[in-house]
């Protein structure tokens, strides 16, 4: 028998303590070995639940049981995660965690930690949920020299631009149904300011690429800014708007990474993936493109990922298994502005506004009933942002919107 404790019992782990106990026959037949949850640390009491008697709230209690060979972080936040996760691995125990803003923030740190002290460390929930992906990148994909991943990292914005593409919501029609329907938190603001999805485009950059993106390196933007018109404008081009998490390698072995509302193709995989779902697209050389799919957030799909975790660190106690990345170095993650881009720009339809358009160079002009009445929409041609911004700038065109467009 391999005993485990969970750091919070919330919903992904209260999750996690229910698939341990429902599953157990089938997961200790996968294991080898069974898997029984000796503590979990939470401040509130549960005194109905069948493991009651399991509860504590001194984590010393689980750092000092020499029986706990596994600890599953499902805590979130940085503090006091990151100290108890860092504890733990000192401790010897291995552990598993869902928590991405301790990955993206700490996770050079605790993988080498890990690696020194013949542990594991493991956190496939961290991103997309309940879809494999890091265990497919980091093993399955491994012949290939990835050079883009691009992905929809966040289900609440997902949910809420599929409305405003499908109902034409406004945004804060779409944030309230969210918040209704209990996607969105209270405080939505990690999710709309899109910096859950730069935690996750982190943790995915750091792995396939081999160096720690942290997330202030990131460029973030999130969609508040996007309008029906915005909406509108981009179906005009045969093209949705999505949260897009994106990291592309760059010929110099750096990086180019950021967060943003991004105009994609119908034709794209990705645009049809909607409401709470997440879609990854994964580029390397050898493969083409690969696109993983499926819930990637929730409690049940959640704490498959994260059990799954715990059974690879049952069957490898004794041994390391894979993922691990360095830490990153100053100048690694480029500055957005001297990335390529494309934009969509919308801009006020004034006499002159043709002329100053075509003098941008080869633009594409987006017609049809979408574009709004009194605007013009095209699309220019693919320069670094600084340039672009400068063009535009220089160009005294009264610009309404302007949003990355991306060949996905
Ligand atoms: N708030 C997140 C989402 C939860 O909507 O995707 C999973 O990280």
């Amino acid at each position: 028998m391999v005993y485990v404790a969970i750091m919070g019992h919330g919903v992904v782990g209260s999750g996690v303590a229910e698939v341990l106990r429902k599953n157990a026959e089938s997961i200790a037949r996968k294991a080898g070995e069974g898997i029984e949850v000796r503590r979990i640390l939470d401040l509130r009491e549960f005194p109905d639940l069948p493991y009651a008697d399991c509860f504590t709230k001194d984590f010393e209690e689980i750092v000092n049981d020499p029986d706990i060979r596994i600890v599953v972080e499902t805590m979130g936040g940085l503090n006091p995660a990151y100290a108890f996760v860092k504890r733990c691995l000192e401790a010897g125990k291995s552990v598993v965690t869902s928590n991405k803003e301790l990955v993206a923030a700490k996770g050079d740190e605790l993988l080498a930690l890990a690696r020194k002290n013949n542990l594991n460390f493991l956190f496939e929930a961290s991103v997309g949920g309940g879809i494999p992906i890091l265990r497919p990148i980091d093993q399955c994909l491994a012949a290939n020299e990835v050079y883009e991943i691009a992905g929809i990292l966040n289900g609440t914005t997902n949910f809420m631009l599929t409305r405003m593409i499908e109902d034409g919501m406004s945004f804060e029609d779409a944030l309230a149904l969210a918040q209704q329907l209990g996607y969105a938190e209270r405080d939505p603001s990690a999710d709309i300011e899109g910096h859950d999805a730069c935690r996750k485009i982190c943790i995915l950059a750091s792995l396939a690429f081999g160096k720690h993106v942290y997330p202030a390196e990131v460029y973030t933007e999130g969609i508040t800014k996007i309008t029906s018109e915005d909406v509108r404008t981009a179906a005009a081009a045969d093209s949705v708007i999505k949260l897009i998490g994106r990291a592309v390698l760059q010929e110099d072995g750096r990086l180019y990474a950021t967060v943003a509302p991004t105009v994609i193709s119908k034709s794209s995989l990705l645009s049809d993936v909607n409401d709470v779902f997440n879609g990854i697209m994964v580029r390397g050389d050898a493969i083409g493109d690969v696109v993983f799919y499926g819930r990637g957030a929730g409690k049940l799909p959640t704490a498959s990922a994260v059990v799954a975790d715990v059974i690879d660190e049952v069957k490898h106690l004794k041994a390391r298994k894979y993922l691990f990345w360095e830490g990153g170095y100053e100048g690694y993650v480029i500055p957005h502005e001297e990335g390529t881009v494309q934009m969509l720009v919308r801009v006020a339809d004034t006499a002159d506004a043709a002329a100053k358009i075509a003098a941008l160079g080869n633009v594409q002009m987006v017609e049809g009933d979408g574009v709004p009445a009194g605007d013009i929409a095209f699309i220019t041609p693919v320069m670094t942002e600084a340039a672009l911004d400068a063009a535009l700038l220089a160009s005294g065109l009264t610009v309404k919107s302007r949003l990355r467009v991306a060949q996905l």
